[in-house]
């Protein structure tokens, strides 16, 4: 039996994080409103509601009687332009918790992604709405996809100095469910994986899991980007809520 009265809207509530977070919700008793740009069968607890948030349609209709709404989706841009038209209708259907999954380094990082999740931060922080933010680390599904296209080619190229600290997005999952039950808390402190890894390990772990072998070779990330991300400022080494899954355990629970 439900335990909210009113849905629990999850955007990007069919992506791999929202996959995710959308049972553990339902199972925990809240009716589960999922929006998504292609039309879906409601049923088992969730009702899908057609619409995009960059074109703005079937935004009001989805925010419609929602008490807290968990905004999950985004791609690789726009994310700025789509929270704002999600922030304007969340604010005229009166919503009481507005939780939002951005990335770390979203203040650092002078990449187009990291400057719109930036803006979307911006967009629920400045809403007037009681919000909730929480920024992650990569997650290892984006990692695992990153190198086994690396590891296509016959020889990998290496950035030096990149490192990154991939987390599991079952982790970010389960506290992103907990932040959405919980009182509206601001900016959280970031979670990360366990292991900060270079490029090279994270491409080793995976060709030793799937036993394969590559020349790797030293490239350089060249601009302000390469420097930020040489500087560490994609990772946050301090004051990070750490998550328990490594990559290896990841790998070898998908690779292996
Ligand atoms: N992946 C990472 O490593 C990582 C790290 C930190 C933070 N994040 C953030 O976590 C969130 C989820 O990431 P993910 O990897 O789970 O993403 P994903 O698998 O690529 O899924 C993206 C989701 O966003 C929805 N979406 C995309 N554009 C939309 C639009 N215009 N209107 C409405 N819905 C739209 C998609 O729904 P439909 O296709 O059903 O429309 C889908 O559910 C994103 O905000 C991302 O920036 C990701």
């Amino acid at each position: 039996m439900a335990v909210t009265t009113s849905p629990l809207l999850v955007t990007g509530g069919t992506g791999t994080l929202g996959s995710l977070v959308v049972p553990l919700l339902r199972d925990a008793g809240h009716d589960v409103r999922v929006l998504s740009r292609r039309g879906r069968e409601s049923g088992d607890g969730i009702e899908y509601v057609t619409g995009d948030l960059i074109r703005n349609e079937g935004v009001e209709r989805a925010v419609d009687g929602a008490g807290t709404v968990l905004h999950l989706a985004g791609g690789p841009k726009g994310d700025d332009e789509a929270t704002r038209n999600l922030v304007r209708a969340a604010s005229r259907a009166g919503v009481r918790h507005l939780v939002y999954i951005s990335v770390i380094g979203a203040d650092k990082v002078p990449l187009g992604y990291f400057r719109s999740k930036l803006g979307a931060e911006r967009a629920v922080a400045e809403s007037g709405l009681p919000w909730t933010t929480l920024r992650a680390a990569q997650f290892h599904d984006l990692v695992l996809t990153v190198v086994g296209k690396m590891a296509k080619l016959p020889v990998i190229p290496v950035p030096g100095g990149l490192r990154f600290q991939p987390v599991d997005a079952r982790e970010v999952a389960e506290r992103l469910v907990e932040l959405t039950l919980g009182q509206p808390a601001g900016l959280v402190p970031d979670l990360a994986g366990p292991t900060v890894y270079g490029m090279a390990e994270l491409s080793r772990g995976y060709l030793r899991a799937c036993g394969k072998s590559r020349l790797m070779m030293p490239v350089r990330m060249p601009g302000a980007a390469g420097r930020a991300y040489r500087a560490g400022e994609n990772l946050t080494l301090e004051g990070a809520a750490v998550g328990r899954r490594t990559w290896e355990d990841f790998l070898a629970e998908r690779v292996g």
